[in-house]
């Protein structure tokens, strides 16, 4: 007979403020009411518990991502696609050179089942990690009911493209997504497809910022449509990005509306490498050497195309493909 085992999460009994402490390997994490502190061997540090929630939110949601999730300049994860690193400090020059650094690799569901158990645990009743700053209430203060529904939220993925059939529409007030009290001004008409017969399953055709006007989280990508490793994955953004992501391979930007201010810096060090404002219809093309973080003063659309090939993290490292995706 053979059994599942779901993976062990470490926790202790609830702290005078509610809430209980994880641990993962040498780390551990401990909630109060306004901060989240980490400990490993070497070291510390506290986040407020906000920020912090709001990066494990999307670090889970995008399960671990591509290359690094920084959660701040000292704490994050490396996804290695099977087994991910947990870090203090690793791509922080000044912890690498007081050697106060410390990374430790999981499997992925072990890493993934701890996570999910601190963030279902730690986000109270009134709190949306997902939600734009004036559309949730607090995250701080004692421990005070949950939020399930909207941690366990996951991405919307398309198998082919959003309106081919069996795919999931968020297109309508219907679906239950309304257009957001941003996007009050976005056309909501559909384009019209007339379509030879006997291709009505193959020709499709809908309003992209229709959808978008619809999308009721921030800094989330919904991926809409697949074609092998293209992955095109728009989204919308407001207020501050809550991760600062590090490439591990090109990543390109189409800003669909409004405008969105990016640092960009070295992905190994933090040094600061460029500012970036895009205005509606500007493109750019992150290269896979860098972290970014991205500001968005006005809820706005951006159009994320990912490259979702296994190979090029591996061809990167080894200098087999550049960083950029044209040299001059
Ligand atoms: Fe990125």
């Amino acid at each position: 007979m053979s059994t599942s085992q779901l993976p062990e999460v470490k926790s202790t009994e609830p702290n005078e403020q509610g809430y209980r402490s994880y641990s993962l390997g040498e780390f551990t994490f401990r909630r109060d009411e306004h901060f989240a502190h980490i400990d490993w061997p070497t070291g510390r540090h506290v986040m407020a518990v906000e920020p912090f929630l709001k990066a494990l939110m999307r670090d889970i949601a995008w399960n671990f991502f591509y290359g690094t999730v920084n959660f701040d300049s000292v704490i994050g994860t490396v996804n290695h696609y099977g087994d991910v690193d947990l870090f203090a400090g690793r791509f922080n020059e000044d912890y690498r050179k007081a050697e106060i650094d410390h990374l430790e690799n999981f499997p992925h569901d072990e890493i993934k089942a701890t996570f999910e158990a601190m963030l279902g645990d730690w986000v109270n009743e009134s709190f949306d990690p997902f939600a734009a700053p004036q559309e949730t209430g607090s995250a701080y203060g004692d421990k005070s009911g949950n939020n399930m529904a909207a941690v366990t939220r996951t991405r919307v993925t398309a198998k082919r493209m959003i309106g081919m059939p069996d795919d999931e529409l968020l297109r309508s007030d219907e679906s239950g997504y309304t257009v957001n009290r941003m996007f009050a001004d976005v056309d909501q008409s559909e384009p019209e497809v007339k379509v030879e017969p006997g291709y009505e399953k193959e020709v499709s055709a809908f309003s992209l910022f229709k959808y978008l006007s619809r999308s009721d989280v921030t800094w989330n990508p919904s991926v809409v449509s697949v074609c092998k490793d293209s992955l095109y994955c728009p989204t919308t953004e407001e207020f501050i990005l809550p991760i600062i992501h590090g490439n591990d391979r090109v990543e390109w930007f189409i800003q669909l509306s409004d405008e969105i201010i990016w640092e960009v810096a070295d992905r190994e060090t933090g040094r600061p490498r460029a500012n970036v404002v895009m205005k509606a219809g500007d493109c750019a093309a992150m290269p896979a050497d860098i972290r970014h973080q991205g500001f968005s003063p006005k809820r706005s659309m951006l159009l994320v195309w990912e490259n979702n090939s296994a190979a090029l993290p591996g061809m990167i490292a080894r200098g087999e493909t550049p960083n950029v995706p044209v040299e001059f």
